[in-house]
């Protein structure tokens, strides 16, 4: 692969899930740019900060000490000073914080560099929410993952049961729409679908076809 495949699109699309398989098809690593989102929230909630509390995170942000790790099997792992917190990124809690801490411009050029140096050593598949417009703009591979937030909504219930887990349908379509609305509406950097990017609605499309779709749209 001479380019990097870009995936943008809102929480709970299945953009990871489909960008996970693509890579093994193509043979190139994955890198979940949320986790690292994540990883930040995790950091500042150890260390006592309130994401909302800018310039804490900022005055914060020269002591987070963040590394992405792939095990043999090419699983992504996040460390924050040393620590795998891999387990620790996918609450609702953590959700919600990484989408306020990524407001953040300090915190988006910092680990916007991290990316880029990941990229910038081979082709990678990379998902995220500025990743066609903002980190790898260059590659002519680019593609908006999205389906309708009730699917989402529903995808995440089925999810949480399968662990055993509660899970209030309601509750989870206003956290998704509220995210959402946090993703696209920020000032810096926010969600957007652009002109020269390929569309894939999975609502109402298994994953394998939403594979496929990526895949031939990389071969066009
Ligand atoms: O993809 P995710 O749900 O794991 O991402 C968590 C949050 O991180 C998401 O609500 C917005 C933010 N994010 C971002 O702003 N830019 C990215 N490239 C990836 C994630």
């Amino acid at each position: 692969m001479k380019y990097s495949i870009a995936i943008d699109g809102p929480a709970g699309a299945g953009k990871s899930t489909v960008a996970k398989l693509a890579a093994k098809r193509l043979g190139i690593p994955y890198l979940d740019t949320g986790a690292m989102y994540r990883a930040t929230a995790v950091a500042c909630k150890r260390h006592g900060i309130d994401v909302t509390d800018w310039e804490a995170v900022r005055a914060f942000l020269p002591q987070l000490k963040l590394e992405v790790r792939y095990l043999d099997s090419g699983e992504q792992r996040m460390l924050a000073d040393g620590e795998d917190i891999t387990h620790l990124l996918r609450t609702e809690d953590i959700s919600q914080g990484a989408s306020l801490v990524s407001m953040i411009p300090e915190v988006r050029d910092a680990l916007v560099e991290l990316q880029r140096d990941v990229a910038h050593r081979q082709a990678v598949i990379m998902d995220g929410r500025d990743i066609c417009t903002n980190v790898l703009s260059d590659t002519p591979h680019k593609f908006f993952i999205t389906a309708s937030a009730e699917e989402r909504a529903n995808r995440r219930v089925k999810q949480l049961v399968e662990q055993g887990q509660p899970a209030d349908y309601e509750t989870i379509l206003a956290d998704i729409i509220r995210r959402d609305r946090q993703d696209s509406e920020r000032a810096y950097m926010p969600l957007v679908c652009k002109e020269d990017t390929v569309k894939i609605d999975t609502t109402n499309l298994t994953i394998d076809e939403a594979v496929e779709a990526l895949l031939q749209g990389v071969c066009e």
